[in-house]
């Protein structure tokens, strides 16, 4: 029969629970010295061990081969089997959202009074108890007050902060914590070893990352994308998921940074495209923003990374760039994340947003860059720049573009600059192929060409001049 991996290991002894260690302490020692508490409340983020706990508490009660409660319980008697199973005439694990009303509280106590069938305890695990009326909560809360001796109550949330505070007072409250993305790679890398599901690790490390801390979430998606029948990428990860893959963000980040419009459209596109929300994008793009803020201000920040972009991109992304920007960058996200939030077009407010860091990046950089020495201007954009076209000396559109700078140059000067063509083009830089006899000339007054083309194209261009021979060779 066919059991879902997050059912198939479930835990069955507090040993298998992974992480809550405080909390496996203090039951193992309360239930070998005996000290059996009338109510636990279990409270905690969804898929962090609340209900597996509880099946495990009750066990440990009512297991038939000890002759009191134990912390290890066996597993193979009835009263394990059939809790095991959801099927104990002693245990009965309640659905709160379902029985919720005050008939179904009564019943409950009635039924307490009654003895245990066949173990030590009645036991009554109360699942997302806060979804109980508030009206169900005080008929319970009475019976937590004078509770049969026979009665142990577990009641399990999400959501304490919608539990009577006079009922948490009457519990034994234990808090499950979301667990670490380490140790749900751990778990993750024990059940697809067992299961035989090939799972690259960098893929496994995303499926950790993206699931808030629960297990239930990882192998839920760990189960259906064993289904793909080979071994699972990174990009499966994120498209089943629904988040952002690293590649995706990180063609993103370099469209913006190298100032290219036409790639962040396209980028952003893409991405909506596969159906990624603008919400999703920008916030994953803030994220990924606040890492790199993170590695550019500490040492040892492997373990703070929160988005889909790994440690060594990071480090090398932000080697680029210096904190100022990624500040700024971070500041306007969150700005533009609440904006979307009320825009019906949110599609279009996030092309606006996108556009607007790439303007603020690329001003940056061109204040920066004039600041550099030439080698190392030259470095910083190689790394970013792949994505910038580079077209043939002849191209029709390099010659409008530069009849058109010629155009808006002062008449005095358009004689000298029609004895050049453009040879490069980039968003930031412009490589222009100049007559031989010309080309000191240029370049004793860059300065003053690079003004012209700059005010002419509109934005921060870096111009250098070769000659036209070379550029044949
Ligand atoms: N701490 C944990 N250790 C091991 N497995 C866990 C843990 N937490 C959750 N799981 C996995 O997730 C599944 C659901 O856990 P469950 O105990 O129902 O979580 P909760 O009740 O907190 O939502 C379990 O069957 C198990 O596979
Ligand atoms: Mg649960
Ligand atoms: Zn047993």
């Amino acid at each position: 029969m066919y059991q879902p991996l997050h059912l198939k290991y479930r835990p069955k002894k507090l040993q298998e629970l992974v992480g809550q260690d405080t909390i496996k302490t203090t039951l193992t020692n309360a239930i070998t010295s005996s000290q059996i508490a009338r109510a636990y409340l279990f409270t905690g983020p969804r898929g962090t061990g609340k209900t597996s706990t509880a099946r495990i508490l009750a066990k440990s009660l009512n297991c038939l081969n000890s002759k009191k409660p134990t912390a290890t319980p066996c597993g193979e008697c009835s009263s394990c089997k059939t809790i095991d199973s959801s099927s104990s005439l002693d245990v009965t694990e309640i659905d709160a959202a379902s029985h919720n009303g005050v008939d179904d509280a009564r019943e409950l106590i009635e039924h307490s009074n009654f003895a245990p069938a066949m173990s030590r305890y009645r036991i009554w695990i109360l699942d997302e108890c806060h979804q109980l009326s508030t009206s169900a909560q005080n008929a319970l809360l009475k019976c937590l007050e004078e509770p049969p001796a026979h009665v142990v109550f577990i009641l399990c949330t999400t959501e304490v902060h919608k539990v009577l505070p006079t009922i948490i007072s009457r519990c034994q409250t234990f808090n499950f914590r979301a667990l670490s993305v380490d140790a749900i790679v751990g778990q993750l890398h024990k059940i697809s070893s067992a299961e035989s599901i090939a799972i690259a690790p960098e893929a496994m490390r995303e499926l950790a990352r993206i699931c808030d801390g629960g297990l239930r979430d990882a192998l839920q998606l760990l189960s259906q994308l064993s289904l793909l029948n080979s071994e699972i990428t990174l990009t499966q990860v994120a498209e089943v998921s629904g988040s952002i893959s690293e590649q995706d963000s990180i063609a993103l980040l370099k469209a913006i940074h190298s100032g290219d419009t036409l790639s962040v459209l396209q980028s952003s596109r893409t991405l909506i495209n596969s159906g990624k929300s603008p919400k999703l994008i920008l916030s994953s793009l803030l994220t990924v923003m606040r890492d790199l803020l993170v590695v550019k201000s500490t040492r040892h920040s492997q373990n703070l990374i929160a988005g889909s972009v790994g440690y060594s991109q990071l480090r090398s992304i932000a080697s680029t760039l210096d904190f100022e920007t990624i500040d700024a960058a971070c500041a306007q996200l969150q700005k533009s994340e609440v904006q979307l939030r009320t825009s019906t077009n949110a599609a279009i407010w996030l092309e606006v947003c996108l556009l607007n860091l790439m303007r603020k990046s690329d001003r940056d950089r061109a204040v920066k860059e004039t600041r550099l020495p030439a080698t190392s201007q030259s470095k910083v954009s190689d790394k970013f720049d792949k994505n910038h076209q580079k077209i043939e000396v002849d191209s029709p559109d390099f010659e409008t573009t530069w009849a058109q700078v010629v155009a808006a140059a002062k008449p005095a000067n358009r004689a000298l600059l029609n004895r050049a063509k453009i040879a490069e083009l980039s968003a930031d830089s412009c490589v222009l192929a100049v007559e031989k006899k010309y080309a000191n000339k240029f370049q004793t007054h860059l300065a003053s060409v690079q003004r012209i083309v700059t005010k002419a194209l509109g934005r921060s261009v870096t111009v250098t001049v070769k000659q036209q021979k070379e550029l044949a060779a």
